[in-house]
């Protein structure tokens, strides 16, 4: 059996501003959390939070990352820059970001490719929306979305973490229940271990993310293949967020 240790990632999105990292930063500072805690702001808070941060234990992540490594790509920024920033995750291909930004699986590959050549912990978000989950083709597009995304890409050795957000779920408190969450979860290990082997399979941590809050993050994390959550708006209240935190262990 694997002991993957819990991580409970906030993703602030276009939110937050200065009084937001203020007043998380003294939420979070000197204390002792079981998981692994990662925040990770708009792109311009990225460097404030690490120094704010550096005497503790939480780590940062970008919510995004280019395909490009450098060159004539305005408004982009790369891993190698992410990298020297201090970040230790990145998101990639949240459904957002796929949905309003035309990302693909085809454009993740080339992320996730990235991120680790920098040593980044990828964490590829994959879920479907509701007309797919009503037309039964949940299973069908999680595949497409990992093998596509992850396709000629060795992960042994290599840190990553798959996201699973049901995009009926994100930011309409309507979580997915544990039991479909833990369905899903188990489907996504299921799937990893076909492409890379059980023994690897077993060392990836799996998120749910969607709807997550301090009063469903337990139930959620005591299912056997969730090893964290990404939350969206509940990370917006520091308060609310330590205690998904402190819930996770
Ligand atoms: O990445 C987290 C997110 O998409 C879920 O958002 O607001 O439903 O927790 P929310």
């Amino acid at each position: 059996m694997h002991a993957r240790r819990p991580i409970i990632i906030a993703n602030w999105k276009l939110n937050g501003g200065i009084d937001l990292m203020c007043s998380s930063v003294a939420s979070f500072i000197r204390k002792h959390y079981e998981a692994e805690i990662v925040v990770c702001p708009p792109y311009i808070y990225i460097r404030d939070m690490l120094n704010f941060l550096q005497h503790s234990e939480i780590r940062i992540g970008s919510q995004n990352v280019s395909k490009f490594e450098s060159g004539a790509y305005t408004g982009e920024t790369s891993a190698q820059m992410l990298k020297e920033a201090g970040c230790k995750f990145c998101l990639i291909g949240h459904s957002e970001r796929r949905a309003m930004f035309r990302e693909n699986n085809a454009s993740c590959q080339i992320k996730v490719e990235r991120a680790l050549a920098h040593n980044l912990t990828p964490v590829l978000c994959i879920g479907e929306n509701q007309e797919e989950r009503e037309n039964q083709i949940t299973k069908d597009v999680l595949t497409r979305q990992l093998t596509e995304g992850l396709e000629g890409i060795d992960l042994t050795d290599k840190n990553i973490c798959i996201a699973y957000e049901p995009v009926w779920a994100i930011g309409t408190g309507k979580a997915a229940s544990p039991e479909i969450a833990q369905e899903v979860h188990q489907f996504i290990r299921h799937e990893l271990a076909a492409l890379y082997g059980e023994e690897c399979a077993q060392g990836i941590r799996l998120l749910y993310g969607g709807s997550v809050n301090k009063t469903n993050a337990k139930q959620l994390l005591t299912q056997e293949d969730i090893d964290g959550l990404l939350v969206g708006g509940a990370s917006l209240d520091p308060e609310h967020f330590l205690d998904i935190c402190q819930q996770a262990t």
